[in-house]
């Protein structure tokens, strides 16, 4: 295939050095959060004092937008909205509507942590978007409240539950972030609560992204420790994955009470699938989540250069990725000065 820019043909097909096609795009709309998950944004370094961007700083609509169909031009068929906290940015739903009459996008989701959903779902859905994920990371109250670091009500991600099923939204998918020692003992009880829901629960490893979470192998449960103890008591079989880029790896309940995921991306990479871009909601794509720095767009966006231009920065930028942060981790941080890492709520997961 191709790896030149044919000025003839409008769709262009590009690969990086692993021969990783572009096919989706993870947008932040905004760096700030409601809550304070510590395996994301520690309290202790993001106090008052920490300087989150300047609203001046966002890309617009209008630019979220060129970028987006620049990178449809390039094979992105996925766009997925984050943050940070996504619904904190104002007049979201103007951005889907914006995004949803995008030929070729062919899935529009968002992930949210479900604070502020409630009262936005009926927009959300009216406005284009297909699908949502909501993080919660344990029914337990107590549990609950450690893992979004003090902030945030249990009881507003159940309600935001109920109202985005209600909104049309379904299935939902539902990520928990598990931390041996911290929710792990409640694995079971997120389980037994969405069997039989028809929404999918998927367990996430806990993961060195960012500088500041102190991640330590000892807070992680793998996944086939965790698939192993929930088979004890709901017996588990091995789906196909949708698509070969999906993150997370698919069961079923033997009693066909439904679906369940694991991502495993500290101890089964998935590097060799890995078709996702990132971009900030200051406007640098990423090329990896464990990134240490991005690719600025706004000098190019701003100076009125040609949408040409964006798209052969963008399709030159992909041919040189060769990025396999997670199956070279463990290898690489015995005894190494790791260097500093994008954090992330500035990329969204
Ligand atoms: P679907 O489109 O529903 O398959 O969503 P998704 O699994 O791509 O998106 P989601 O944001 O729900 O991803 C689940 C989790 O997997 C995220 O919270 C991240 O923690 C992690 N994740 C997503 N993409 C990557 C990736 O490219 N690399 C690594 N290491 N982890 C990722
Ligand atoms: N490890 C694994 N997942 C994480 N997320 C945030 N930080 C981490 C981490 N250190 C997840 C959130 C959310 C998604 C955006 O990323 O829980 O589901
Ligand atoms: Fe906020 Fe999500 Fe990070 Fe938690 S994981 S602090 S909800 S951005
Ligand atoms: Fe993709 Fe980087 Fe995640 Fe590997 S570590 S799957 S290359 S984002």
């Amino acid at each position: 295939m191709s790896g030149q820019i044919s000025p003839t043909v409008e769709k262009t097909i590009v690969l990086d050095k692993a021969n990783r096609l572009l096919q989706d795009l993870r947008v932040s709309v905004i760096d700030r959060c409601n809550l304070r998950c510590p395996y994301c944004m520690p309290r202790e370094s993001f106090g008052h004092a920490y300087k989150f961007l300047n609203p001046n700083e966002w890309l617009t609509f209008e630019e979220i937008e060129t970028l987006v169909r620049t990178c449809v031009d390039l094979g992105v068929r996925k766009v997925r909205l984050t943050g940070g906290e996504p619904l904190l940015r104002p007049n979201l739903p103007d951005l889907i509507y914006s995004l949803k009459k995008i030929e070729g996008i062919e899935d529009l989701a968002l992930t949210t942590n479900g604070i502020l959903l409630a009262g936005l779902a009926g927009r959300l859905r009216e406005s284009g978007l297909d699908r949502l994920t909501i993080s919660l990371d344990s029914f337990d109250e107590d549990v609950f409240k450690k893992m979004s670091g003090g902030r945030g009500d249990l009881r507003d991600v159940l309600r935001a539950i109920d109202c985005a099923q209600k909104a049309g939204f379904f299935p939902l998918k539902i990520n928990c972030v598990v931390q041996r020692g911290k929710n792990d003992h409640t694995i079971l009880d997120m389980v037994k609560h969405f069997r039989n829901t028809g929404h999918i629960l998927r367990f996430i490893e806990y993961m060195d992204v960012g500088n500041q979470n102190q991640w330590n192998f000892r807070y992680v449960v793998g996944s086939d420790e965790i698939i192993s103890r929930i088979h004890k008591q709901y017996p588990l079989r091995l789906l196909e994955r949708n698509y070969s880029s999906e993150t997370s790896e698919r069961y079923g309940f033997v009693d066909g009470s439904g679906e369940i995921g694991f991502v495993s991306s500290v101890t089964k990479a998935f590097c060799g699938f890995c078709t996702r871009l990132r971009l900030s909601a200051d406007g640098k794509f990423y090329t990896c989540l464990f990134a240490n720095q991005g690719l600025d767009m706004r000098p190019i966006l701003r100076n009125r250069i040609s949408s040409r231009s964006v798209k052969e920065t963008i399709h030159k930028m992909w041919m040189v990725r060769n990025d396999h942060y997670s199956e070279t981790r463990l290898r690489d941080s015995v005894g190494q000065i790791k260097t500093k890492k994008v954090e992330m709520f500035q990329i969204g997961g």
